[in-house]
């Protein structure tokens, strides 16, 4: 991973992970790309920054060719609230995008990775303790896409030799990019809302738990896996990672601890709760330990302390 080009930068991973690397290898080592340029944001101003359509298969190719990339990072791709009301974009795009992807690190020999999600299962799944290696039959478009680019990248692997390695990412929690219309974004908004309102209205419902994780651990988990030596991999896309499962009431008290004066009503979106009750409780993160040594360090209270810490300074100055 010496020349990195990332897709869809802009979003909650891709702002993160873009600034880790950066630090990490400098300022050149990240062509960052995503559909807009808007010009005052960070990922754009810290290096270099290609605007690009990741159905643009053409212009995909040049990029990571004119910038003699050796690793390609997919992460352009529709969020499963917003997938789900526009299920024909969130196909060309999620699909789309990630075949022109794969094509491209077969053509140039690019590492790979891209993620897949708690997502990729369905209501028939074990809901608890998930094992790796289980039933996937998602009843949302998200998951359909998800589902199928994991068979895709396992393909392009076996098929033509491409180093493709992924994770199945929990929820993800942080304070510098929103989510985009995720199921498990009540879990950033309680914190944003707590900070602003000292109250939270909570769209899943009591009792509902998902899997989550702080995204330090998620950008460590992407860099861990893509360093791993290969031969230790007996899976590849895409490992179980998880670092706590919780409830609305659990994050709840976890936020009391902080501010005993915050408090969380419901209005339960049904889209959303549907979406929730499809996913698995907890899943099982063994393969990735045993295989890549995953290991996350935070759990809730450690994230509601660290999250509530750095949003202060930026929900008051707006
Ligand atoms: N956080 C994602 C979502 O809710 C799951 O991968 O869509």
């Amino acid at each position: 991973m010496k020349k990195v080009m990332v897709t869809g930068c802009l979003g909650q991973i891709g702002s993160e992970l873009v600034a880790k690397l950066r630090e990490l290898n400098g300022p050149d080592s990240v062509i960052a790309t995503d559909i807009r340029r808007p010009i005052d944001n960070p990922t754009v101003q810290s290096g270099p920054f290609e605007e690009l359509d990741v159905n643009d298969y053409d212009h995909m190719l040049q990029i990571a060719k004119d910038n003699n990339v050796d690793t390609l990072i997919h992460l352009a791709a529709l969020l499963s609230a917003v997938a789900e009301k526009k299920p024909q974009l969130a196909w060309n795009l999620n699909m789309g995008g990630l075949v022109n992807a794969l094509e491209v690190a077969r053509e140039l020999n690019l590492k790979f990775f891209t993620p897949s999600s708690i997502g990729s299962f369905g209501p028939n799944t074990p809901k608890d303790n998930t094992p790796q290696d289980t039933l996937q039959r998602p009843t949302t478009m998200y998951g359909v896409t998800k589902v199928s680019g994991e068979l895709l990248c396992d393909y392009y692997h076996t098929k033509f030799g491409v180093d493709t390695r992924g994770v199945r990412f929990p929820g993800l929690i942080s304070y510098k990019t929103l989510p985009g219309g995720g199921t498990t974004d009540y879990a950033v908004d309680i914190y944003y809302e707590a900070l602003k309102k000292g109250s939270y209205e909570s769209f899943i419902k009591e009792g509902t738990y998902m899997d989550m994780m702080y995204m330090p651990d998620a950008i460590d988990a992407v860099i861990k896996l893509m360093n791993a030596d290969p031969d230790k991999l007996v899976h590849r896309n895409a490992f179980n990672i998880t670092a706590m499962s919780f409830e609305p009431e659990d994050i709840k008290k976890s936020i009391q601890k902080v501010m005993p004066e915050f408090d969380m009503t419901y209005d339960v979106d049904p889209m959303r709760q549907t979406i929730a009750d499809s996913w698995p409780n907890s899943i099982d993160p063994t393969c990735a330990k045993e295989e890549w040594g995953f290991s996350p360090n935070y759990d809730l209270d450690a994230m509601t302390r660290d999250m509530l810490d750095k949003l202060k300074d930026r929900v008051e100055q707006g």
